[in-house]
């Protein structure tokens, strides 16, 4: 190959630190490893111990400066944030320079404008790392998958829920218990809105739909519930249903009351949901993630592994690095884009009004236990066409009941206006959970 292609890693946290002992070690790997250099790190602060040995002088605490260093053919965007992480990739597409990031959070929101920017630009924005950690999945879907039309996206795709929601399960102890053991072990950040609310799990599908759908949708229109407010007894009840509880990030292509020739309506969201036990999803365990993908003709394909993590994260950057230096010597002669490789959108696609979703739901209802009170509630679904599979009443105690009921097939609509009555009813005191089921 001749020079070695430059890298610029702009950071150098947990990932950083991962993509640079795989570059310092390339015994045994792909010969390609041994055509890329690391040329220079961005940091916080230069004094900071490190997992990693690196020479101090690759280190600066100006990213700019090696976004701009005309050693660098490759930038590595691993700090992470909205900015000024976006503003670096534009720039290092600006100077035609190929980019490599695991950052959803801008590549959910700002997806469309880097990848026109790279389009134009002539570079490659590969984004691996962004999804699922180590595990294969934005590069299946581009290239492998191509040839499908594909249906669903349903996953588990966030692992910092998955560890909780798996303790919770086996265990029987309180999300805030959890969450807080999960703190003090390093498995849930000390701010982990993002990962409870369900944010970073919306991030992601918007990602996956974009590219399995062939356009972006809006990411502030995702609705997102996550685990935060589920208390332990959705899940006992849930496995005594023969379910498992999960988050589940879901992106599907659905019909549309009024459907629009011009563009593709999806249903995307993200929602603790019951997943049958004998469901592919259902004994993905621990910090794991799995992404189910549903396509015509390859039928279902399910991706598994690490979600997160220094060494699985660093494996999918580097393998970016790696597909970049593969082609890099025909992007400088021909100025050819790969366009398998390169990201592109080939239609509009939109997003369904939540009311329009179609699902099966879990309800649970705190009641007075009293005679004819699941009539009451039957007749509220029945009136509504809101089909019921089952119907089931635990924990009845002196004058309370909880009443558990799992629908079939309805719309988002059908259930709001259903629950707006049930409250009504003077025999029903809260509705006190409710969630999708698969
Ligand atoms: N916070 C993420 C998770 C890992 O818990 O899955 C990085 O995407």
């Amino acid at each position: 190959m001749g020079k070695k292609l430059g890298i610029g890693l702009l950071g150098l946290g947990t990932v950083g630190a991962g993509v640079a002992s795989i570059l310092a070690d390339p015994n045994g790997r792909h010969p390609l490893v041994e055509e890329i250099e690391l040329k220079r790190v961005a940091v916080r602060d230069l004094k900071r111990q490190r997992k990693v040995l690196i020479s101090s002088s690759l280190l600066t605490t100006d990213p700019l400066a090696v976004v701009e260093d005309e050693s660098i053919n490759i930038v590595v965007e691993v700090m992470g944030g909205l900015e000024p992480a976006r503003s670096l990739i534009l720039r290092s597409i600006e100077l035609g320079k190929s980019v490599v990031t695991a950052n959803k959070a801008v590549i959910a929101r700002y997806g469309e404008e880097i990848a026109k920017a790279s389009k134009a630009a002539g570079v490659y924005v590969l984004i691996e790392a962004a999804v699922g950690g180590g595990i294969p999945i934005i590069e299946p879907i581009k290239q492998s998958l191509s040839g499908n039309k594909i249906k669903r996206i349903s996953g588990i795709i966030n692992g910092t829920t998955n560890y909780i929601l798996s303790r919770m399960s086996k265990e029987g102890t309180s999300f805030n218990e959890v969450l807080k053991d999960a703190q003090s072990l390093g498995f849930a950040e000390s701010d982990p809105a993002a990962d409870v609310e369900g944010l970073d799990a919306a991030d992601k599908i918007a990602i996956l739909s974009g590219l399995a759908f062939g356009g972006s949708i809006n990411r502030s229109e995702i609705p997102t519930q996550g685990i935060n407010k589920l208390e332990i007894k959705d899940i006992n009840y849930a496995s005594q249903l023969g379910y498992e509880l999960k988050l589940l990030a879901i992106t599907e292509r659905v019909q549309e009351f009024s459907s629009r020739n011009d563009s593709l309506p999806l249903a995307t969201f993200v929602q603790p949901t019951l997943v049958p036990k004998d469901h592919p999803l259902a004994s993905v365990s621990g910090v794991n993630n799995a992404i189910l993908v549903e396509g015509d003709p390859i039928g279902e394909v399910m991706f598994y592994g690490p979600g997160a993590g220094a060494g699985p994260t660093a494996s999918a950057v580097v393998a970016d690095i790696l597909n970049i230096a593969g082609v890099q010597p025909m992007v400088d002669l021909n100025n050819y884009l790969d366009p398998l490789l390169s990201a592109s959108s080939w239609r509009k696609c939109h997003l369904v009004e939540s009311k329009e979703i179609l699902q099966k739901n879990y309800i649970r209802l705190n009641c007075k236990d009293a005679p004819g009170v699941i009539g009451q509630i039957g007749t509220v679904f029945g009136r509504n066409n809101v089909s019921i599979e089952s119907i089931v009443q635990f924990d009845a105690s002196q004058s309370d009941a909880e009443i558990v009921v799992i629908t079939h097939l309805v719309s988002k609509g059908q259930i709001a206006q259903s629950l707006k009555e049930i409250e009504g009813l003077s025999s029903v005191q809260s509705i006190t959970a409710h969630m999708g089921c698969l």
